[in-house]
């Protein structure tokens, strides 16, 4: 008999237990060669729709597709074998009626075979997010800063800088939470209406550019491997991935100019 354990993946009630306990990590990725570098060290993985910007320079999330979604999604679910995998649910695939969200979530489920969707709004969607939960799909809740309300909130503001406006922020949060979502992404809030959204709910919050007292922290991949040229400013950067891409393919591009490459080792023989 095999003395090595079989990989499983984390569950979403694992997660879900993961409530005030040890911070739950959580990254982006859209493509199955990263997937599986961040599996090593995630607890779940997220197929963001911000793809549509870092992988298809597109301005924002709203000309993102289901068909998008789901093929990065299926590329994911490939290239791990640990993490949760949850796939966002793109503009206008969910927000018409919880039957269209059961249709749409249920499609991703079934093609890429991931565990989880995701999807942004507070109390208006609390009753599909009902809908979804009751009949098997795992929703992960998304408040606070909403990219794909943008065009409606007039860009990318932190929320919640008066503390008049925390309550909406809050109520949301427990739709959310009481509709039967496993997790609650919490985006660009301030920092003490962050704390307030994790001590009203009873499921994790996953931070982002909000507080280090959420349940969590998410972040995009190629913005902290610095990537993205665009940085926003609450983003941590651990890498100079942007400046290395570049050297080595100026390096190649002399290479290649002065014949250096291919060498003798490069050539089949
Ligand atoms: O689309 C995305 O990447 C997201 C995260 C930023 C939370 O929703």
């Amino acid at each position: 008999m095999s003395a090595q354990k079989k990989i499983r993946r984390i569950t979403v009630p694992e997660l879900r237990a993961r409530k005030g306990g040890e911070p739950i990590v959580s990254l982006t990725s859209y493509h199955a060669h990263t997937a599986a570098v961040v599996d090593k060290f995630a607890d779940f993985i997220l197929v963001g729709d911000s793809l549509g910007m870092v992988m298809h320079g597109m301005e924002s999330t709203i000309g993102v597709s289901l068909e998008l979604m789901i093929m990065h999604g299926k590329a994911v679910v490939r290239g791990t074998k640990r993490a949760l995998v949850v796939v966002d649910m793109p503009f206008g695939s969910y927000e018409e009626s919880p039957e269209q969200a059961f249709r749409n979530a249920a499609r991703i489920m079934m093609d890429t075979q991931c565990q989880a969707v995701k999807m942004e709004g507070g109390a208006r969607m609390a009753e599909t997010i009902r809908f979804l939960t009751e009949r098997g799909i795992p929703v992960m809740g998304h408040v606070g800063l909403t990219p794909q309300a943008t065009n409606a909130m007039g860009g990318f503001k932190t929320q919640g800088r008066t503390e008049d406006t925390w309550q909406i922020h809050i109520d949301d949060a427990k739709a959310v939470a009481e509709a039967g979502a496993f997790a609650v992404v919490v985006e660009g809030v301030v920092e003490p209406l962050a704390v307030k959204i994790t001590d009203a709910i009873d499921v994790p919050t996953i931070g982002i550019g909000a507080s280090n007292q959420c349940d969590g922290q998410i972040l995009v991949l190629e913005d902290m491997l610095g990537l993205n040229p665009w940085t926003p400013k609450f983003v941590k950067v651990y890498g100079n991935l942007g400046g290395m891409i570049e050297k080595a393919v100026e390096d190649y591009a002399k290479d290649v100019k002065s014949r250096a490459f291919p060498g003798e080792d490069q050539v089949y023989r």
